[in-house]
Order: C-alpha cells, then structure tokens, then sequence
C-alpha cells in the first residue's frame, strides 16, 4: 500500500539565472545560463514524496495562465492529484526569481495565486486530509491558512509536518498541533522567538546543510550525518529532504531512519540544477543507502 501525502503549499514558476558572481549596486553584468523550471515550496516537496512512491494529493492555487498551466501538466505528470489546486483569476501564478553563483544562491518569491486561497476553502478537503497517513505544510501560503488546516489534520488524527520556510514565527496553535517542525538552523531562531525552545524540542527536526539533522529523543540529542556529493545547485534540497520524511513516516519508519533516508534524498537532489530535476526514485535513494552501509561495514 502506497502512503499517502497530502501536501498544502505553494506552487511556483522558478526563473533562474546562472551567473559566475552577483552584480554591485547598480552595476549590470552577463550571466551564464537562465530557464524557467518548476518550484515553490509546496510543489516540491509533492514532486520529492511522489518519485519516492507515496500516493500525493496537491492542495494550493495557480493563476489562470500559462505558467499555471505548465504547472498543473507538470504536477500531473508527476502521478500528483491536483483536484485540490485552484485556478484564480485575479492573481498570477507565483514566481521566484532565482540566481544562482558560485558562491551561494539568492531567491525572491513573489507569491501571487498563491496567496489568494482563503482558508475556509481547507474545509471542502477535510475528507482528503483526513485519509491522509501525514499532512505536509510550508510557509509560503497565508498563516490563517496553514492554522487551519494544521487544526483540521490535528483534530483527524493526521500526523503533521511543518516546514517553517521561508522563516516567520508560528502562532502557538500551529506549535502545539504539529507533530513535527523542520527549520534549518536560521528559520530555528526565529521560530521560537519569545518562547522556551525546551517545550517543542521533541518536534524539532533541524537540517544544517551537509552536516545533515539534528533530532532529540527522550532528552538525548542526536545528529544523523548528510551524505557527501557534488554540489550543482541547492534549491530545493530542503523541500526533497521534507517530502522523502514524510513517505518515511508514512511507512512508519523511526524518526532516526527516516530522517536518515532523507538525508539520502536531499543529497541526490543538489546534484542537478533546478529544485526538481534533481530528486531521486525510490532506487536511486536505496542504493545510495546500501552504498553507505556497505562503506561502514
Ligand atoms: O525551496 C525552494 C523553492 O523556494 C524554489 O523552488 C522557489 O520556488 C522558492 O519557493
Ligand atoms: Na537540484
């Protein structure tokens, strides 16, 4: 039986640009490579789940145009339900504008349709989250929207997994609800900003990059190691490390495992430029596992 995701989050058109170094103020140089490739938060970590195998159910909002479009085909294409992605009229698909150079990337996202579902839309859902084995949230879409469905998944016994990027604070509701925060070490900082840090420690997954996770389990502090690969393009190693967690704990694996077949996930996926071109099959992650545990052993 296949778990089954559903994903609530953005969907986006990514613009990206190549470039060996980035411009001065003012300044205007030539770049490298530019193409327009699927993204947004919440469409990865859908496309991540469903090449992992998970049965993923899509709910968001495009913009009745051509990268709206393009999207849904490709989300589709995918073996993603899209029944839960709505066309809106007064609002263009979200972009992010992306450049990428040596040294490291810079992103602006301008979420248009994505913001433009209300969230007494999420009730019309409550039976596709309630099916769900884990729910999967990011912060792309309004924060009334994410309490909401965060409260209805809860109220279903769903388990819940936030990914709480780009960084904000989360309403305490949204904290209490959730079975699992996924910040990266700055999204962390400003997650509990006002709060004791000690009462949500058993939720908190933190991804530092390579270095790979740190998780705590019954008070005892864990850091379960990235993988070493060559690095193309890092967009989109978060979202592919969130969707491979939730197919693990779909299948029930224990958090240290699961956060440890994500990790192989994650590192698959910086191989290839573009945040979805890289994520790997199901194979793809096992073997880079047994290749793994045949080097320590
Ligand atoms: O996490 C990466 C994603 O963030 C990109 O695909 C881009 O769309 C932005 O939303
Ligand atoms: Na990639």
């Amino acid at each position: 039986n296949k778990p089954v995701i559903t994903v609530i989050g953005s969907i986006n058109m990514d613009l990206v640009t190549v470039a060996t170094r980035f411009p001065n103020q003012g300044e205007t140089i030539l770049g490298e490579r530019f193409l327009t490739t699927p993204g947004g938060k919440g469409a990865n970590q859908a496309v991540a789940a469903a090449r992992l195998g998970a049965d993923v159910r899509m709910i968001g909002a495009v913009g009745e145009d051509a990268f709206g479009r393009e999207l849904l085909r490709s989300l589709q294409s995918e073996g993603i339900s899209v029944d839960g992605v709505k066309p809106v009229t007064h609002q263009h698909t979200g972009i992010a504008s992306i450049t990428i150079s040596e040294q490291d990337n810079r992103i602006i996202v301008v979420p248009g349709a994505n913001h433009a579902l209300p969230p007494e839309d999420l009730d019309k859902y409550e039976s596709v989250i309630a099916q769900s084995d884990v729910c999967l949230l990011q912060l792309e879409i309004p924060i009334p929207v994410i309490e909401r469905a965060v409260s209805l998944a809860h109220r279903r016994g769903v388990r819940v997994i936030v990914n709480p990027a780009p960084a904000q604070p989360l309403p305490p509701s949204v904290l209490e609800q959730v079975d699992f925060l996924t910040p990266n070490e700055h999204e962390r900082t400003w997650l509990f900003a006002g709060m004791d840090e000690r009462t949500l420690v058993n939720k908190l997954i933190v991804t530092e990059g390579a270095k790979g996770v740190r998780i705590w389990q019954d008070g005892q502090e864990q850091l379960i190691p990235g993988f070493r690969v060559p690095v193309v393009d890092t967009t989109g190693a978060g979202d592919t490390f969130n969707g491979a967690l939730a197919v693990a704990l779909a299948e029930g694996k224990p958090l240290a495992e699961a956060c440890r077949f994500a990790n192989a996930a994650a590192a698959l996926s910086v191989t290839k430029l573009g945040a979805q071109a890289g994520m790997p099959t199901r194979e793809d992650v096992e073997s880079l596992l047994a290749k793994q545990e045949g080097s320590q052993s």
